[in-house]
């Protein structure tokens, strides 16, 4: 047997198994089985009323998760799946409740990643998966991060190597009377542009679905984290070191000033590179068991829009 057939039993079987995308790894269960779906939120430590996306091997399942689908939608989904977005529909009726935290939309996808496809397709159904890290920490990027949070509550993890776009899909939210962004992605806004013919709004409408991305505090390594601007970080980490912190520092080069005693990560000054990096870099900088980490903030500029948003997150929620 293949090991993405026995992914797909352990699937049928209500376990969970962990799988790549082009995103970040993916917590799976049978979407059409509550029970599986609550061995989701048991592992993750994840709030029952925070929704899950649902992934599908293609868009001719839509019908199958959703109603009233706009012309939009369709026109989306032709477009850019696989891909890295999710579409937020209406319900249909036969979605369990687990899935969608009671709300009357669910969040709908196909990954761009020929593992997940495969056990999609092998499935022949969908597939609830949210980010497989704990609640509100860092998403993983590799299988061995998944291990490490997740190990002992997943049947299989499928290994796919690192995460080629590795920060979560965008959300655009079509449920309501005009599309929204809700979460920020590297699929590039020109893209979405084109099919829709206008660049959507950001955020949430009043009374907009909950999304556990948006909460203030989210993607977060356990050692403190703060969001400098370039220009001050020589001095900012001078100042901790001078308070006898042990400082961490994440920056595109050159850290001119790179003082004795801190830890320097170079970033890339490429936004999709900085993305496809950034986890993997926030989970190694907290293994370091520095006091502080001080990351250098991105530029003011649509390309870096979903990083910037991470990062914000992630100083929130540090200690
Ligand atoms: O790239 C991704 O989207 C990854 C990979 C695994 O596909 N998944 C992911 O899942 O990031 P998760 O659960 O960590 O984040 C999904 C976000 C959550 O913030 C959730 O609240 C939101 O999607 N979401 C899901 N269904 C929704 C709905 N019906 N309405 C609004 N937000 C929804
Ligand atoms: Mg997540």
């Amino acid at each position: 047997m293949t090991e993405i057939a026995r992914a797909a039993d352990f699937l049928r079987a209500g376990e969970l198994v962990a799988f790549p995308t082009e995103t970040v790894y993916g917590l799976g269960a049978d979407a059409r089985n509550p029970h599986a779906i609550a061995r989701i939120f048991a592992a993750k430590g994840r709030p029952a009323d925070h929704p899950l996306i649902v992934h599908l091997p293609d868009a001719s399942h839509l019908e199958r998760w959703a109603i009233d689908i706009p012309a939009a939608a369709g026109r989306l989904a032709a477009a850019l799946w696989p891909g890295p977005l999710t579409l937020i529909l209406k319900r249909h009726p036969d979605v369990p409740d687990a899935v969608t935290g009671g709300q009357d939309t669910v969040g709908l996808r196909v990954p761009d990643h020929p593992l997940a496809l495969q056990l999609l397709r092998e499935f022949g159904g969908g597939v609830a998966a949210p980010s497989a890290n704990r609640f509100g920490r860092v998403s993983p990027t590799t299988a061995a991060h998944v291990r490490e949070e997740l190990g002992d509550a997943v049947a299989m993890i499928v290994d796919g190597g690192p995460c080629a776009v590795g920060i979560e899909s965008t959300i655009l939210d079509l449920s309501g009377t005009e599309v929204r962004i809700l979460r920020p992605g590297m699929l590039d806004a020109k893209a979405i542009a084109t099919v829709l013919g206008y660049v959507p709004e950001f955020g949430g409408a009043q009374n907009a679905p909950r999304v556990s991305g948006s909460l203030e505090a989210h993607y977060a390594p356990g050692t403190e984290l703060q969001l400098v601007a370039a220009a001050d970080l020589a001095a900012t980490a001078q100042r901790g070191l001078a308070d006898g912190r042990r400082i961490a520092v994440l920056a595109a080069p050159p850290f001119a000033s790179e003082p004795p005693g801190i830890v320097w990560f170079p970033a890339s000054a490429d936004p999709v590179r900085f993305a496809h990096d950034l986890y993997a870099n926030l989970r190694e900088l907290d293994a370091l068991g520095r006091d502080l980490i001080l990351v250098a903030a991105p530029p003011d500029e649509e390309a870096w829009r979903a990083v910037s948003d991470r990062l914000r997150r992630a100083a929130a929620g540090s200690k």
